[in-house]
């Protein structure tokens, strides 16, 4: 094993990559392999806890891959949850470490439970309640050190220490590390919509920048985007718009033009027809690079295929250690391999 710290983190193949989701999570993945022992799921056990398409599920497993591949995650580096089935093993061990009434807290429970009430025929899976012990689970089963996400998985990681804390207790063992969560230094993307709510595709097409949109769209979306009606310049406050705007610009690496506006906004002289013009400057510089990478990546599916039923094949060996170990600490059966 080597003797790097490891990280672990995960996506689900609901549909695009948005700018929330690379912002807040996979532009830290693609840095982290550099210095850390890096795994990275895409989870569609998770993908069924809403409302889809059997037939759907497998093309958008393998389309968020082509993607991820594309931003810059090696393909070594990735395995798919359901081909790691260890997972689903260790989520009913932890359901005997987590409370009912601690779930019950969970936020996004709340708002996706809402959203299929009112969005399909009020159908509320226990798997959607049950999710964020199989998220501990997918973290767990790797000991990882590290999880970059985004501010909106800060419950769930600190439900997973608790899980593992409970679980240490139990048996007797600091078996599990109690892993940290890392967040970049755009945490957390609003849609330019409504920037009241997080960037999600949940919400709806507008709410969210697809990494890989179309330019006309993608200029069409960022110069709409709502900012305030000019009061609040050259104050110390400012809107959500705004500030999401100043978060996107920097978080593109554009630094002088996000200091250079930043004056204007104190001094009272920004325009913002201007700052949504080289927010879409700034967006478009990394859209552009995605596009052409992703033409690359598409013209070896059958390779990076291949690469990634492997990957998860490796990966799959750590979990079914761990899953050994926490059978021999409870006193699950092992069968003999
Ligand atoms: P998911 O698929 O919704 O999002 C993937 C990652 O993107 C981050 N993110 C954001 N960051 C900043 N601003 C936003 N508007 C924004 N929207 C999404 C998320 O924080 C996440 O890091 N439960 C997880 C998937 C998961 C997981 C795990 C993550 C399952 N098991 C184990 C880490 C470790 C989720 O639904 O992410």
């Amino acid at each position: 094993m080597s003797a790097k710290k490891r990280v672990l983190s995960a996506i689900q193949p609901t549909g695009e990559i948005h700018f929330g989701n690379y912002f807040g999570a996979v532009q830290n993945w693609v840095k982290l392999q550099e210095d850390y022992d890096c795994v990275y799921g895409v989870v569609d056990y998770h993908a069924m806890t809403m409302p889809f398409q059997p037939n759907k599920l497998r093309e958008n497993t393998w389309s968020l891959m082509f993607n991820l591949v594309a931003l810059g995650v090696k393909p070594e580096n990735l395995f798919i949850q359901s081909l790691v089935p260890e997972h689903a093993e260790l989520n009913w061990i932890f359901n005997c470490f987590c409370s009912y009434g601690r779930l019950q807290l969970m936020t996004q429970f709340k708002d996706k439970s809402q959203q299929s009430e009112t969005k399909s025929d009020g159908f509320i899976s226990v798997g959607l309640f049950d999710y964020p012990v199989l998220q501990a689970a997918d973290i767990l089963i790797y000991k990882a050190d590290f999880v970059p996400v985004g501010k909106d998985q800060d419950q769930h990681l600190e439900l997973t220490r608790m899980i593992a804390n409970r679980f240490n207790l139990q048996v007797d063992k600091d078996y599990f590390v109690l892993p940290k969560t890392l967040h970049s230094d755009a945490p957390k993307i609003r849609s330019l919509a409504d920037p009241t709510r997080k960037m999600s595709k949940s919400a709806g097409e507008k709410h969210y920048l697809s990494v890989f949109e179309e330019e006309k769209r993608l200029r069409k979306k960022v110069m709409s985007a709502v900012t305030d009606s000019g009061e609040m310049i050259g104050t110390e406050e400012m809107s959500e718009g705004v500030k999401n705007l100043f978060t996107i610009i920097k978080a593109c690496g554009h630094t002088d033009v996000h200091d250079d506006f930043m004056t204007r906004y104190k001094d009272g002289s920004i325009r913002y027809g201007d700052f949504k013009g080289a927010a879409y400057e700034a967006l478009l510089s990394l859209n552009s690079k995605f596009r052409e990478n992703k033409e690359e990546v598409m013209a070896n599916k059958k390779e990076i295929k291949y690469q990634i039923k492997n990957s998860s094949a490796e990966i799959r060996k750590i979990a079914q250690q761990t899953i050994k170990e926490v059978k021999d600490l409870t006193g699950l059966m092992n069968v003999k391999f």
